[in-house]
């Protein structure tokens, strides 16, 4: 459990909310929802309805379709805003890998801190667009296997 002033300089750290006015900082880091979650324990499945927005306080989760594990979220990164954004079912299931304590941020205090600042969706689509660019390495280096193995059978 983190006090509120270690909750604060935490938030401020991450990359989403650099932008933030201190005072709504403050406001912001006292409405979250600290959660913990125990090793191997999944937080939320493919297809279920999105309501919040999960930052990783400490551990590390695994986001997969499944047994395929698409990423691994460490410290100070986030997860579940795609739901959030459009209004979609959770893309992929998010389980721990650590002992895992996270804040939660629901939908209306996401748009109230866009509202706020802007800045913070451009910071989060600059986390998507990441995301992408490493979907896309792994997509080529994944048909360029398949390719290796395809001129190999012939
Ligand atoms: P959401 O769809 O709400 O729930 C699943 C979450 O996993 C999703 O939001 C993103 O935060 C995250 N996610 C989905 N796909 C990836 C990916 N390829 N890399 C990293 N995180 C992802």
């Amino acid at each position: 459990m983190l006090s509120s002033f270690e909750r604060l300089l935490f938030i401020r750290r991450v990359s989403i909310f650099q932008e933030l006015r201190d005072e709504f900082l403050v406001q912001l880091a006292s409405a979250m929802d600290e959660v913990a979650f125990p090793v191997d324990h999944t937080i939320f499945e493919e297809g279920e309805e999105g309501r919040s927005l999960y930052i990783v306080v400490s551990g590390r989760v695994k986001v997969h379709l499944g047994d395929r594990e698409l990423a691994q979220l460490e410290k100070g990164t986030f997860f579940g805003e795609m739901s959030l954004f459009d209004a979609q079912p959770r893309s992929a299931s998010v389980t721990t890998l650590d002992k895992c304590d996270c804040l939660t941020l629901n939908q209306l205090q996401l748009q109230d801190a866009i509202e706020e600042t802007p800045e913070i969706a451009v910071n989060i689509t600059r986390a998507l667009s990441r995301r992408i660019r490493e979907l896309n390495s792994k997509i080529n280096a994944y048909e360029a296997q398949l390719q290796a193995g395809n001129y190999s059978k012939a």
